[in-house]
């Protein structure tokens, strides 16, 4: 079978090159994937010097061999696969990690859900309760933002989104988010909750908007600089907050929460932008376009 593996060569990360067909072990279905997205991890995995990270986190495909007790011969499924691998003709997937594809639900879309979905489904419940709640995000308008401003409201909430002034956040005011392109232009002690993944002085800065007693939910650091904050900051403000700092994985069962994404994308509750689609000939350019910025939305390739 065909496969995407890295090169270790900046500006080309990745190529096909031909693989042993993988053997599923007990547990696990052979899946022929037909479309995978891609998220900035495969980018970060493939540029790492020495690594052997194939990519593919996120994808759509059809069983091949069933695994005992999971999903028929010919069942189009959805899976994630954190440690990659997905971009492949053929992948050996645990049956408990394999989605039923929703009748009617675009596959293309289906392949762009499972992680950026996944994090914005888990940061929420982790925030909490949301009917009536303020929350504030940073680092919103890529793949995860469009997701949580989508599930923030449909749950009742109010979420204003700090963006850059370009056209990057055009889709999250349509979503129905409050923009604004300057921090420091909010009122103090408003918000409830404050979801932070840029890092720097920007997260400190809205670290300042939570009212009293409030949740710092911390999950990353997409402008390279580590959160600083001000500890007499706070403290002259008169606040106490709540620091957490969030990482998706081991919180539930990855099946049920794609399962939900799946219903709610079918249902048109989540919509998804995407910005490129192509034959996975073309991963590479679109991973370095991701990586400088040029991307908007997610980018799907399909098998050919
Ligand atoms: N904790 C976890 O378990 C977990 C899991 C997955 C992802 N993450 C994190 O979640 C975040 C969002 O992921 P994603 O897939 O949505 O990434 P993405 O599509 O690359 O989006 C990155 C976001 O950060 C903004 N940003 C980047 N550099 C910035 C800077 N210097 N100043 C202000 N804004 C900046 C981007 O704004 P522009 O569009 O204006 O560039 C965009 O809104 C990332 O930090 C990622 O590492 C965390």
């Amino acid at each position: 079978m065909r496969a995407l593996v890295p090169t270790g060569k900046t500006g080309r990360l990745t190529e096909l090159a031909e693989l042993p067909d993988p053997i599923p072990a007990a547990g696990q279905a052979l899946v022929r994937v037909r479309h995978f997205s891609l998220n900035r991890p495969d980018y970060l995995y493939l540029a790492t010097p020495g690594t052997d990270f194939r990519p593919g986190i996120d994808a759509v495909g059809t069983v091949e061999i069933p695994a005992d007790g999971g999903p028929a011969r010919g069942t189009p499924v959805v899976f994630h696969l954190p440690s990659g691998g997905a971009a492949a003709e053929l992948v050996a997937v645990p049956a408990d990690s394999l989605a039923p594809l929703p009748a009617g639900l675009s596959p293309e879309i289906a392949a762009c859900l499972p992680l950026a979905g996944m994090v914005a489904l888990r940061l929420l419940k982790a925030a909490g309760p949301l009917s009536g709640r303020r929350l504030l995000a940073t680092g919103a308008t890529g793949g995860v933002g469009q997701f949580l401003v989508q599930l923030a409201i449909a749950a009742g909430a109010q979420i204003t989104v700090v963006a850059r002034e370009d056209d990057a956040w055009r889709h999250l005011a349509q979503a129905g988010a409050t923009v604004v392109h300057d921090v420091h232009a909010l009122p103090a002690a408003t918000f409830d909750v404050v979801l932070e993944s840029v890092g720097g002085t920007l997260g400190s800065a809205a670290a300042t908007r939570l009212r009293q007693g409030g949740l710092f939910l911390w999950y990353g650091q997409a402008g390279g600089q580590p959160l600083t904050l001000d500890f007499f900051q706070l403290l002259g403000g008169g606040m106490e907050l709540t620091l957490r700092h969030f990482v998706y994985l081991g919180h539930s069962d990855d099946r049920d929460d794609l399962a939900t994404l799946l219903d709610l994308a079918a249902a048109g509750t989540l919509q998804v932008e995407i910005g490129h689609r192509g034959p996975w000939q073309e991963t590479s350019d679109v991973l370095e376009s991701m990586a400088a910025g040029r991307l908007r939305g997610k980018a799907v390739l399909t098998i050919t």
